[in-house]
């Protein structure tokens, strides 16, 4: 079966809670072009894609950007090509290849040998024949390797660590994503801090989605980042990381200005934002960084303010648990500035 956008685990998708938030855009928010600042998986934006002119997708993980080339972008492909690709993929025996940058480095930890030899023999594959493909087969490819990665990857979701003491079966199976048809729409893809992208441009609709704690999204899905960019880096301890990149500033104790920045500089006419109440988490790598407080007093500097809240259980490596979690969604109204926040409703 191919995969769709959200065939894959990723901390904080909002998936589960797709319908609930496209609702809420839907009765309280007008327009055609729509921002998704922060948009990991890129599901909120795959839900929006039929009813918009327009479509801003942006996150600074690589592994994400190639994803929403291979989904969004509106180029040309040739699906034969790409289902040549896929039964030669499907017919490599492992035991014939040598080891490789993947094997070498993940072998028996992510993956089990064979898989990473595979995995690492594909990657160098599709690099090789970049001649025989447009940058729209290429992007699917490398998308359709890192989610049927993510499908054998020996983690609980993420690639902060591998699970030890048990033997890793081989369970690799290359399968294709499903792009989506953006025929006639105006698709822009970035891969930028979401502070600077803000200030160049404006939209009808931007919806927000930062991360809220101290884990940051290029250590937890280094992996993926490893294999999309193909650099073959030297990678470091334990989790076999690279040095760090893209250290996300909502992820550190300057969170709470980084994100006024962000609202102040915000040119659009609805700004949709996506909140959880764990800061009353427990363990302190799970605790948000920026309060209830802090965010509902920025927000409603902009405009009126409408609040909304849903009971969740969201992902977690299974330490932490979360007493009465509840999801929040808030949109802003932007209006003038400087209004006072008495006419507000909250
Ligand atoms: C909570 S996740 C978004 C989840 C997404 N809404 C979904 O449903 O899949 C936050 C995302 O913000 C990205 N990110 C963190 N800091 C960023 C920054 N300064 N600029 C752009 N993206 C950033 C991370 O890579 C991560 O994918």
């Amino acid at each position: 079966m191919p995969y769709d956008i959200w065939n894959r685990r990723y901390t904080g998708s909002k998936y589960k809670l797709s319908d609930w938030i496209i609702g809420l855009i839907n009765e309280n928010c007008e327009g055609t072009t729509f921002c998704d600042l922060f948009a990991g998986t890129g599901i909120i934006s795959a839900k929006m894609l039929s009813q918009i002119s327009e479509l801003y997708i942006n996150d600074f993980l690589f592994s994400n950007e190639i994803i929403y080339k291979a989904f969004f972008e509106d180029k040309e492909f040739s699906n034969k090509k790409l289902q040549t690709y896929k039964a030669r993929y499907l017919s490599i025996d492992a035991s014939k290849l040598k080891d490789n940058y993947v094997s070498n480095n993940f072998g028996d930890k992510f993956f089990s040998k064979n898989d990473a030899k595979v995995i690492g023999y594909i990657r160098e594959d599709i690099e090789e024949n970049s001649s025989d493909l447009n940058n729209k087969e290429k992007s699917i490819l490398i998308a359709s390797l890192l989610y049927s990665m993510d499908k054998a990857a020996n983690t609980v979701g993420h690639y902060d660590a591998y699970i030890k003491g048990h033997t890793i079966e081989d369970s690799f199976i290359f399968d294709l994503i499903n792009p989506y048809d953006s025929k006639g729409k105006s698709i822009h893809i970035s891969r930028r801090d979401a502070n600077e992208l803000v200030k160049e441009l404006s939209y009808d609709i931007v919806y927000i989605d930062p991360p809220y704690n101290s884990r940051q999204y290029s250590r937890f899905y280094h992996v993926l980042e490893n294999i999309t960019q193909w650099k073959k880096p030297i990678l470091f301890g334990e989790a076999l990381k690279p040095q760090p990149e893209n250290m996300s500033e909502y992820c550190r104790s300057s969170a709470t200005v980084v994100f006024k920045d962000l609202i102040n500089n915000l040119k659009c006419n609805y700004i949709v934002v996506s909140y959880n109440n764990t800061y009353k988490s427990k363990s302190s790598s799970s605790k948000n960084k920026i309060t209830l407080e802090d965010i509902e007093s920025i927000l409603k500097e902009k405009g009126k303010l409408l609040k909304f809240e849903k009971p969740y259980q969201a992902f977690n490596a299974g330490k932490t648990n979360f007493d009465n979690h509840k999801e929040l969604i808030y949109i802003v109204k932007v209006g003038n500035k400087h209004v006072n926040s008495y006419n507000y409703t909250i």
